[in-house]
């Protein structure tokens, strides 16, 4: 299997919000390769989390690049506000929007990256046929709307069918699982062909988080289970 660098994502819905700035120049100097921010509004979700001016602020304390992830209703009357916020990576549900291809001109448009999602029950058919028009496609490994929910190993057949789907087109979206990852499921990910990890329990909350990085990223082949 070629090698290949594997991304750290830690997701701050698990940080300390008292002191957001500290966390996320910790993860920073951790070694993360991006902070991944996730967004709920209470009806895409039931849970409710945080908006832009959060991501605004983040976006100003770290150099590293920040995903957004927008598990929220009519996510395309919202775009503008995310990348004016410092979104670089932009996903959205597929499920979400009615004009997914419209969405996704919408956000290169503005130079950001876009992104599609899907909950662990919805098939990546519903977006398939616009997989030139992504930069990343992120596999839920948990149903969307809360940290610290145990992976799903089934989604795993998602990623290898992506793996192939892009060696067969050429074409080269990142591949990113979001849910549930700990050492264990990191290394199970990468062996299917994973190439960023979404972290939020397992890095924040461990004393170590340069440690959890490294022992994700470092989740190698002959250690999955
Ligand atoms: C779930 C979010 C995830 C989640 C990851 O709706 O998209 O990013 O916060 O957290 P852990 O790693 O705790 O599952
Ligand atoms: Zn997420």
């Amino acid at each position: 299997m070629k090698k290949r660098k594997i991304e750290i994502a830690p997701s701050i819905l698990a940080a300390d919000f008292r002191r957001l700035e500290r966390e996320v120049k910790a993860v920073q100097d951790g070694g993360a390769d991006r902070i991944h921010c996730d967004i709920m509004d209470g009806v895409f979700v039931t849970n409710i989390s945080f908006g832009p001016m959060v991501v605004a602020a983040v976006k100003k304390c770290v150099t590293i690049p920040l995903d957004v992830h927008l598990m929220i209703a009519a996510p395309q009357k919202y775009i503008a506000r995310f990348c004016d916020a410092g979104a670089d990576n932009l996903t959205v549900h597929a499920d979400a929007v009615d004009d997914l291809p419209g969405t996704f001109d919408a956000i290169r448009a503005l130079g950001v990256r876009a992104g599609v999602t899907v909950n662990p029950d919805k098939p990546v058919s519903l977006f398939q046929r616009y997989l030139d028009k992504v930069d990343l496609v992120l596999i839920m490994s948990v149903y969307a709307g809360f940290g610290g929910q145990k992976f799903m190993p089934e989604v795993l057949e998602k990623v290898r069918s992506l793996v192939t789907e892009r060696r067969r087109s050429g074409l080269d979206f990142a591949i990113e699982i979001d849910g549930g990852i700990t050492a264990e499921t990191a290394a199970a990910s990468i062996n299917s062909g994973v190439d960023v990890l979404v972290s939020g329990s397992y890095i924040f909350g461990s004393a170590d988080y340069h440690a959890a990085i490294e022992r994700l990223r470092g989740a190698e082949q002959g250690r999955a289970q």
